[in-house]
């Protein structure tokens, strides 16, 4: 069987506060195979974001391994963060926002242009490549962080929470953005998310965590069939795993008001 590109073993992160050490995420296991798409969810404050930042090294864990398996180009770096704000430079254009990463990274311009404009032809920002991005929308904006993510062709994405902001159309047409996007690309992806719908409609898998501390609760695989579109959230296939992860995620997020109260 093939490695992992991601291997998480046994992590605890535990942050040192004014009350005293703080386990944020706990005993923490979760392998991530090559081009799966894992969702994780759970309460606010469970740790999600803790782990992401962990796996995309901006982050250090307390105890445990982790792992982004390399593939075969050393130059490819290995991965890439999407956040929920947007996370794009006020004083670029679209386009400088797009390539920053490229040129970062020494390649040359008339590649770095070809890349940039193919994704934003993609998601349809070709118009608005020389705009600042006090220009263009929340939705646009976002859809930057993302192709400006893809664009380096990391080893692995990280997304935690990227549709956040959105209000809820700008939502569903980037979830469907998103659905296309990786039908044709086929990452490795961790992503974080609220929606329990997102998390269904985008995963291969989908992770529930416990209440503060975080560590694995459940996990479930979404075996319906791609490529999916905003219409799977109608078949009953869908609302059945719903139903079921519900279940649980709803006792965990109970949980957690309970602990805060
Ligand atoms: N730098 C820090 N120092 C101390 N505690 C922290 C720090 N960062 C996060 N925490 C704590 O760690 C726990 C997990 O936080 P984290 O942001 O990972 O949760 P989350 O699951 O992403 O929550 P949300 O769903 O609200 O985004 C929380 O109790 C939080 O207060
Ligand atoms: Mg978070």
């Amino acid at each position: 069987m093939a490695l992992p590109k991601i291997e998480t073993r046994n992590v605890c992160k535990v942050y040192e506060t004014v009350a005293g050490p703080m386990t944020a995420v706990d005993d923490f296991s979760l392998d991530v195979a090559d081009n799966e798409f894992v969702c994780i969810v759970g309460p606010s404050g469970c740790g999600k974001s803790t782990y992401l930042r962990m796996l995309a090294g901006l982050d250090t864990h307390t105890s445990g391994t982790i792992q982004i398996r390399p593939g075969n180009d050393p130059k490819k770096p290995l991965n890439s963060v999407v956040f929920q704000e947007y996370a794009v430079f006020p004083w670029k254009t679209v386009i400088e926002n797009v390539t920053f990463g490229l040129q970062m990274r020494g390649i040359g311009k008339e590649q770095r242009l070809e890349t940039a404009n193919y994704w934003l032809e993609r998601v349809g920002l070709r118009k608005f490549a020389n705009y600042y991005p006090y220009q263009i929308s929340g939705g646009m904006k976002q859809r930057v962080s993302i192709i400006r993510a893809l664009a380096n062709d990391p080893e692995v994405l990280l997304m935690d929470e990227p549709l956040g902001a959105l209000d809820a159309q700008t939502r569903i047409v980037l979830q469907d953005e998103l659905l296309r996007i990786w039908e044709e690309t086929h990452k490795t992806v961790v992503y974080i998310t609220h929606s329990l719908d997102e998390a269904i409609l985008l995963g291969d898998r989908v992770i529930l965590m416990t209440a503060h501390p975080g560590r694995l609760l459940t996990t479930f695989h979404i075996d319906i069939k791609r490529p999916r579109t905003i219409e799977t959230l109608n078949t009953p296939e869908f609302a059945e795993l719903r139903g079921a992860i519900w279940e649980q995620l709803g006792k965990e997020v109970t949980r957690a008001m309970e602990m805060q109260a």
